[in-house]
């Protein structure tokens, strides 16, 4: 493979992660989020190492920037991997109405452009011989979470999504993987006001590059969904061997602040 890696969610965290790896493997690069300074100064720091670099930015909140970039990034170009990273979440009670913004956000993003970008990638893929859809999901993706319940939601879709498709497309020449990390280093924990949290009490976040490599290496070999840690692992099969309102009493206590 030596098309185009689309990589979605580039300005930051496990995007930059997943685009210095495609960097080191002399990947053609378009990298994209809303933040056009940032894109452009890595698409700098990696210009050395990677093919070409190209910054196409979008607000993957608008259903209609999300069909641009597509256009934007497909036209003339064979994109043979699309990384769909780009996700926010949002803390706090469903109830307080001050929070549906930025749901809402988390909707569009999570689950609408995701939906969007690979549906577009999957017949452009089959026409230029093949290719590897990697979707970020979480582990939250396993459990409900109350006081995260609409980013939880998301990331069931995603999962959701994600192994569905990958059933269809079985023996084709377009694979689909679902990556679930738990917490990672990232500004998500910032941007979604989750500082104080149960869950980064219990044990440290894992690095943003340790997580990307698991997510990279699961995507190049087709596998269908991959849980990156051991105790995320544990925690992504606890449904199954508990009852549904403890596995979300549980992942309310330590959502919680
Ligand atoms: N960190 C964790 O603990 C964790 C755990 C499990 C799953 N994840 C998932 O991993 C993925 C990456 O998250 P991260 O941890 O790297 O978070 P991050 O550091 O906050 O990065 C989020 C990325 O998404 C982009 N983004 C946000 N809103 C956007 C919008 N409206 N339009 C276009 N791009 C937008 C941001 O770019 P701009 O702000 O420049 O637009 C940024 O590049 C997400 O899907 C997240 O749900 C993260």
């Amino acid at each position: 493979m030596n098309g185009w890696t689309l990589i979605t969610g580039a300005s930051e965290g496990l995007g930059v992660e997943f685009a210095r790896i495609a960097a080191r493997e002399g990947r053609n690069l378009i990298l994209t989020a809303r933040s056009e300074d940032k894109l452009n100064a890595l698409a700098d720091e990696l210009r050395d190492s990677a093919g070409e670099v190209v910054v196409i930015p979008a607000d993957l909140n608008q259903l209609s920037e999300a069909d641009r970039l597509w256009q934007a990034a497909s036209e003339a170009r064979d994109i043979d991997i699309l990384v769909n990273n780009a996700g926010l979440g949002s803390h706090g009670d469903f109830a307080d109405g001050q929070n549906w913004t930025r749901e809402l956000t988390s909707i569009n993003v999570n689950i609408t452009a995701l939906s969007l970008l690979m549906k577009r990638a999957i017949p452009h893929m089959q026409g230029h011989g093949g290719g590897r859809i990697m979707n970020v999901a979480s582990v939250a993706g396993f459990t409900p979470g109350p006081n995260m319940a609409v980013y939880h939601a998301t990331k069931a879709y995603v999962l959701s999504l994600s192994e569905a498709v990958a059933e269809e497309l079985r023996g084709g020449a377009v694979t689909v993987t679902a990556v679930c990390p738990g917490a990672t280093a990232t500004a998500f924990f910032d941007a979604a006001d989750m500082h104080g949290i149960g869950l980064l009490k219990l044990r440290k976040p894992m690095t943003a590059r340790g997580v990307a490599e698991t997510g990279w290496a699961a995507t190049l070999k087709s596998r269908r969904v991959v849980v990156t840690g051991l105790m995320n692992k544990l925690f992504a099969l606890s449904p199954r061997f508990s009852p549904r309102w403890l596995t979300t009493f549980v992942a309310g206590k330590i959502m919680g602040k």
